[in-house]
């Protein structure tokens, strides 16, 4: 088929520096070199099979800290938690003990040395195995991780420990150079993988 000249959806080139479109935003926390339990917030993540990637400033308290003491938890925060995500993502582990600051409670992993978010229905048990810094994108500290384990809420399983996928009520964070914003997966309504075939 020859390629179109023109889109039939008129899309506009623009010249933003970032466009977020929509990733979840997940809490990351860790012991620190001296055993405190912290934690920041995030949204540049993906995960296949036992590996996991995400993004960090290369500035930040939790990174600096991650890239010493290697284990780590992802948690996925549901709506409920709101101001803990707004918290730990304006906030510096540099500055304070961010446990103490908000309504989060950190449970030691069996699986690793890191604090389980209790509040949050996801936990992924991780291992810091490769850190890739280039010169060309300044500023940024991507890491490869190792995932040593899963924990569900019960409430997000079915009789038969599947998960429930239409109960997962992640918070997506969307934007652009202007502004970001949350938004929400409330609706409750799911589809197959591949039932559009
Ligand atoms: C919703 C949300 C998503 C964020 N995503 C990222 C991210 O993907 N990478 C990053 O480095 N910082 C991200 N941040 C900013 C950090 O959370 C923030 O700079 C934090 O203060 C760093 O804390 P730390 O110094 O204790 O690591 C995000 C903040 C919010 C609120």
């Amino acid at each position: 088929m020859e390629p179109k000249e023109e889109c039939k959806i008129k899309k506009i080139n623009v010249d933003y520096s970032k466009l977020y479109y929509g990733f979840p935003v997940i809490l990351i926390s860790f012991y620190d070199k001296d055993g405190n339990p912290n934690v920041t917030t995030l949204s540049s993540s993906f995960t296949l099979m036992d590996m996991v990637v995400l993004g960090f400033s290369r500035k930040g308290y939790a990174i600096n800290q991650i890239k010493e003491v290697k284990d780590f938890v992802i948690n996925i925060p549901d709506n409920s938690l709101m101001k803990e995500i707004d918290f730990c993502g304006a906030n510096s582990g540099y500055e304070c003990k961010k446990f103490d600051m908000v309504n989060l409670t950190p449970v030691k992993s069996k699986l690793v040395n890191a604090p389980i978010i209790e509040e949050c229905p996801i936990a992924i048990e991780c291992t810091l195995t490769d850190v890739i810094e280039r010169d060309y994108y300044r500023g940024i500290t991507n890491i490869l991780a190792n995932i040593k384990g899963r924990c569900i809420s019960k409430e997000y399983l079915d009789a038969d420990g599947q998960l429930k996928y239409s109960a997962v009520d992640n918070v997506l964070y969307v934007g652009d150079d202007k502004k970001k914003v949350y938004r929400y997966t409330q609706s409750k309504v799911s589809d197959d993988a591949q039932s559009f075939l």
